[in-house]
């Protein structure tokens, strides 16, 4: 019973969330550099694998995660190439120019959890794919400013459908944001489609994710055989952006935070 609820964090709860999540934004940091032509995605992951526990001191909480008991994810990252929607498991692929790909990174520091992906093109890439990168970051955003207590979950999933859909691209509905902090996937899903007004009502001290994956074709998913990465079932290109935020007592804070995060769009009033 109590897991079904959204939990309001603590401010020391809050405090060891906000460290999680920089060391998640600062592991796509160190791996921004190793994106390369010539480079298998399954070093990546060893990469920032190394990188997770040896300098930051903090575990993956996406190896050996089995939510469903059956297939335990084997791989420190997802690592999704144009295509895959997300859980894209890290392996042999060697990535070529033009590819494009999102690395999503989940890290466990003093038992708080912090998630949080980027998107990286790989040498130049089309334009095509540079404008779905550019309409998924914008899409979180809008989510991002409809935070606030008193909104519902529900207007964070208009306001990105709404964006996307002018845009002439399609919203993922199989995967959902999620409640994160104190566990890994907690309540409430976060819908990145919807209606104003529907869902639970935010209150300051809630965490949860905004992470739209956002395809060039039509909205419909696969799963491969390997029980985890989705891809797109018309093989169009897919994006994804994730953010973790706090609901503060005026509007949001989002957690996942670094030097190396990209620039919050202009037109977003930051207060
Ligand atoms: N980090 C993903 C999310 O944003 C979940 C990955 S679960 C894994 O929710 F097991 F595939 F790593
Ligand atoms: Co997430
Ligand atoms: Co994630």
């Amino acid at each position: 019973m109590a897991k079904r609820e959204i939990l309001i964090k603590t401010p020391e709860q809050i405090a060891g969330i906000r460290e999680a999540c920089k060391d998640a934004s600062m592991v796509l940091d160190y791996i921004t550099p190793f994106v390369k032509p010539g480079v298998t995605t399954e070093y990546l992951d060893d990469l920032m694998l190394r990188y997770i526990e040896d300098v930051l001191k903090d575990k993956s909480a996406c190896l050996g995660y089995d939510p469903d008991h059956s297939i335990p994810y084997p791989k420190a990252t997802c690592i999704s190439v144009n295509h895959q929607v997300c859980h894209g498991i890290p392996g042999p692929k060697v990535l070529k120019k033009g590819d494009i790909l999102n690395i999503d990174v989940t890290v466990i520091k003093n038992g708080y959890y912090g998630d949080t992906s980027r998107m990286f093109c790989v040498g130049k890439c089309s334009i095509a794919a540079n404008h779905l990168i550019a309409v998924t970051y914008d899409a979180m955003w809008k989510g991002i400013e409809m935070v606030k207590p008193g909104a519902h979950f529900g207007d964070i999933g208009y306001a990105i459908q709404k964006f996307a859909h002018a845009q002439g691209c399609s919203v993922v509905e199989e995967f959902t944001g999620h409640g994160v902090g104190v566990g890994f996937h907690e309540e409430p899903p976060v819908l990145h489609y919807g209606k104003m007004g529907a869902g639970a009502e935010m209150k300051p001290g809630m965490i949860f994710t905004i992470e739209p994956m956002i395809n060039a074709g039509r909205k419909e998913l696969t799963i491969l055989s390997n029980g985890w990465t989705a891809v797109t079932k018309d093989k169009s290109l897919s994006a994804q952006w994730e953010h973790t935020v706090l609901v503060t007592d005026t509007g949001w804070e989002v957690l996942t935070v670094s030097e190396g995060s990209p620039a919050v769009p202009s037109w977003v009033k930051t207060k």
